[in-house]
């Protein structure tokens, strides 16, 4: 009895052994080795059966049925784990596990490109001393850019700006200033108080100091008895809105075909504080933008009188901007795409 008592229980973990080994069977090729094991010839299930009939013959029938239970269990679990091995062949969706448990990948957040977070950082300056935006288009004509602006075919002027032609009479606006014309038109004869910030196009050599493709933000300031101090008082407040509250900025004579008179403006040079660097080459001042009392012609090609109303307007690159503000020395970054210069002004 005791040596009976101890077959059942050989036969019992060889079951319990089996049907956890099938559950880790994941191949029908695996799944047939596990069938050779556990039912073939030389499996220990067989072994056992073999043995029975040289048992006592009153013990024979209890092993007997025991281990043909056994089997016809085994061969039962074995069919059942072919079909779904099978099934899972045929559907590939199915073989894809998901396990909720794994730490997840971290979502990539995106950010503003430097040139944004400029433009955005100059509106809302300009927002503050009530001026508003108005859009020009990108694709303009020579008329707007070049001779409403005081510069007719063959000025020798329009060679400050080297030109994208698209025919004869449309191109690549080279500066945002044809806006001052679109915006005199729209708000003639209300003052007017706008920037316009935009992408602008000039065919030049790629350097690190110029681009194909930049921005620049005008602005445009057009009522009665507006003064040049005006546009200083403006300028002042920007640079150091922009570059902190030390910041101090000068007029230098210049000429632009639109303005008159005309102004480049420098600004305290913010890393050496004017004492002079590399930065502001040794002179303490850093060129921000040009600008100047809007020219009569424009003026009037906006339809404003000039006799009763004046104005200014300045131009300036964000793209420079930044650069001074962050101390970068190469324009062609901004649109090279480099994760790793763009990541730095997340
Ligand atoms: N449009 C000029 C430029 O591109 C800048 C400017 C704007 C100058 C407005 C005067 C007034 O260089």
């Amino acid at each position: 009895m005791g040596e009976n008592h101890l077959m059942l229980k050989r036969i019992a973990r060889l079951e319990d052994e089996a049907l956890s080994r099938l559950k880790e069977v994941k191949s029908l090729e695996t799944l047939n080795d596990w069938r050779i094991q556990v039912l073939g010839k030389k499996s220990e299930l067989v072994m056992i059966q073999r043995t029975i009939r040289e048992l006592p013959i009153k013990e024979r029938p209890a092993i007997g049925q025991h281990s043909n239970r056994t089997r016809k269990q085994l061969e039962d679990a074995f069919e059942k784990r072919k079909e779904e091995l099978e099934k899972l062949r045929l559907d590939p969706l199915l073989k894809e596990q998901l396990d909720v448990t794994l730490p997840g990948w971290p979502v990539g957040l995106g950010s503003l490109h430097p040139s944004t977070q400029v433009l955005r950082e100059i509106q809302s300056i300009f927002a503050e001393m009530g001026f508003q935006v108005f859009d020009g288009p990108e694709i303009e004509t020579d008329l707007y850019n070049f001779e409403l602006l005081n510069m007719p075919a063959n000025h020798p002027a329009r060679d400050m700006w080297d030109t994208l032609y698209i025919s004869d009479t449309v191109l690549l606006r080279t500066h945002t200033s044809p806006g001052q014309i679109r915006a005199m038109r729209a708000f003639c004869p209300q003052p007017i108080r706008v920037i316009l910030p935009g992408k602008c196009y000039r065919y030049e050599a790629i350097t690190s100091r110029s681009e194909v493709m930049f921005h620049q933000v005008e602005g445009l300031a057009v009522g009665k008895r507006i003064t040049l101090a005006d546009l200083k008082g403006v300028l002042v407040e920007f640079g150091r809105k922009m570059f902190g509250p030390k910041r101090e900025i000068r007029f230098r004579c210049s000429h632009f075909p639109f303005t008159e008179p005309s102004v480049e403006v420098d600004m305290d040079c913010l890393v050496c504080e004017g004492s002079g660097c590399s930065v502001c080459k040794q002179t303490g001042w850093v060129e921000i933008l040009g600008a100047g009392m809007v020219h009569p012609k424009v003026l009037e090609n906006g339809g404003y009188d000039s006799e009763i109303f004046s104005g200014f307007a300045f131009g300036m690159g964000p793209e420079r901007i930044f650069m001074l503000k962050y101390g970068i020395d190469d324009i062609r970054l901004f649109f090279r795409n480099d994760l790793r210069f763009l990541r730095q002004f997340e």
